[in-house]
This record gives C-alpha cells, sequence and structure tokens, in this order.
C-alpha cells in the first residue's frame, strides 16, 4: 500500500440525509449493509483477479447497478454519502441479487489512499456536484491532491470518465487535468465529449439535466 494523505481529513459540505425513511426503506438499509466494504478489504483488492471499476457519487445507483449486470467478469465499487439514494441503490442490489458490487456509504475521499497503486480500471464520476458559487469551488471533489490520488490508484492506460452540465465546472475539469499533465483527454472530436460513452448508462441526473435542456459533456482521460 503507498502512503498518501490529503493535506486535510477531507470535509463533505454535501447533504449526508434527506427525508426520512420509511420503515421499509429502513429495512432495505439494514439488510443491505452485508454489501458495505469495510475499509480492511482495500488494500487486499489486488487479490481480486477481475478488473475493478470504481464509481464516485454513485446516487440511486442507475449506472453502477445495470454496468454490474451487464458486466459481470467485473467488480464494481460504488461511493456515495447519501443516505437516501444509497439506501434505493442497495435495494435494487439485492432485489437483481448482483453479487459483484460493494459499496462505501461515505465520502469517497477516506478510502482512496486505502486502493493499492495500479489497482483499479476504470473510475467514473458521473454528474459530480458543481459547487456553482466561486466562494464554494473549493468544496469541489476534482482538486490537484483528488487527481494525485486517483493517478496513483488507476492501472497504466487505466480511465476516468466525468460527466457534468455546468459550464463553469466542464472549464474547471479540464483546466485542473490539464495542468496535472498526466493523464491524456482521450477525445478526437466534440462528438467524443458530447455523447455518453458507450459503458455509461443514462443516469437520473442526466436525465433531470437533459430535461432542462442542458448539454451534458462526458470527458474520458487515460492515465498516461
Ligand atoms: C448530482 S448527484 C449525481 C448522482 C448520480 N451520479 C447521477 O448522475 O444521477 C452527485 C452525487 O455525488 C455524491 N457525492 C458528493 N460528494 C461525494 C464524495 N466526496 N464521495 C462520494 N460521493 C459524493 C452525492 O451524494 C450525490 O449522490
Amino acid at each position: 500500500m503507498h502512503v498518501y494523505n490529503f493535506k486535510e481529513n477531507p470535509i463533505f459540505f454535501g447533504r449526508r440525509k434527506g427525508r426520512k425513511l420509511s420503515k421499509s426503506s429502513k429495512l432495505a438499509f439494514e439488510k443491505g449493509k452485508k454489501y458495505f466494504i469495510q475499509k480492511k478489504d482495500l488494500n487486499k483488492i489486488l487479490d481480486y483477479k477481475k478488473q475493478i471499476i470504481l464509481e464516485i457519487g454513485f446516487g440511486n445507483g442507475d449506472n453502477l447497478i445495470n454496468s454490474a449486470k451487464i458486466n459481470s467478469d467485473f467488480f464494481y465499487i460504488g461511493s456515495d454519502p447519501f443516505l437516501n439514494t444509497t439506501t434505493q441503490c442497495l435495494g435494487k442490489i439485492a432485489k437483481h441479487n448482483i453479487k459483484n458490487v460493494m459499496i462505501w456509504p461515505d465520502d469517497v475521499r477516506k478510502i482512496l489512499d486505502l486502493f493499492p497503486k495500479d489497482s483499479i480500471s476504470e473510475i467514473k464520476l458521473l454528474f459530480p456536484d458543481p459547487w456553482p458559487k466561486r466562494k464554494h469551488k473549493s468544496r469541489r471533489l476534482i482538486q490537484n491532491d483528488f487527481l494525485e490520488i486517483i493517478y496513483l490508484i488507476i492501472k497504466p492506460k487505466g480511465t476516468i470518465t466525468i460527466a457534468t452540465d455546468h459550464d463553469k465546472l466542464k472549464c474547471w475539469i479540464l483546466d485542473k487535468f490539464q495542468r496535472n499533465g498526466k493523464f491524456e483527454w482521450i477525445a478526437q472530436s466534440s462528438k467524443d465529449w458530447e455523447t455518453r460513452p458507450n459503458d455509461c448508462f443514462q443516469t437520473k441526473y442526466e436525465l433531470k439535466s437533459t430535461l432542462l435542456k442542458r448539454k451534458p459533456s462526458w470527458f474520458v482521460f487515460k492515465k498516461m
């Protein structure tokens, strides 16, 4: 395991809870705890022979669940601290009896440095919170230290796919990756960032964005 720590403990500014959970949701959450990944398992993950895909901020699990269903040879780890949608996702994992997914129900930054070097094949980050106000830009997930650590844990030629419909965040992402210099943006033409990649499913947030006639972009960066 490599040693890397964020300069400060990550401070999470998003919501952990929304509406009070119904009785059945509370039950689904309790039952779903068996899908939670433990920190101690993460540094052993290299023993796992399959490709590992990490989805950060899976929301209600549309992309995570559909991807895991069709790629039974891959192993998926989803991270999201928001209790209500995590409960929905746990319900779907149980309903479809999905065996190749585990969940970290918390801020992903708390576990990134526990992954072994070169252990993750792909990272998906679909519609991260944009934190649009200038004074809140330090809350955005994509920061220099975040890119440094994902560079360490992604396999050589592994990718990170980031979707957003927020113009300021689009520029922020491209700027951060360009300054980092350790990833290649693999787009050949505008079609490549204007079209959802084949290995991503429509998410709730994308649907909302499309209904509002916003223009999502998908950026795929490859570790050099
Ligand atoms: C705008 S929503 C998008 C959800 C989903 N990906 C979609 O496209 O519908 C952003 C999600 O990222 C999650 N999130 C925010 N900060 C996070 C963090 N530090 N680690 C993991 N997930 C995070 C939020 O809880 C929320 O579910």
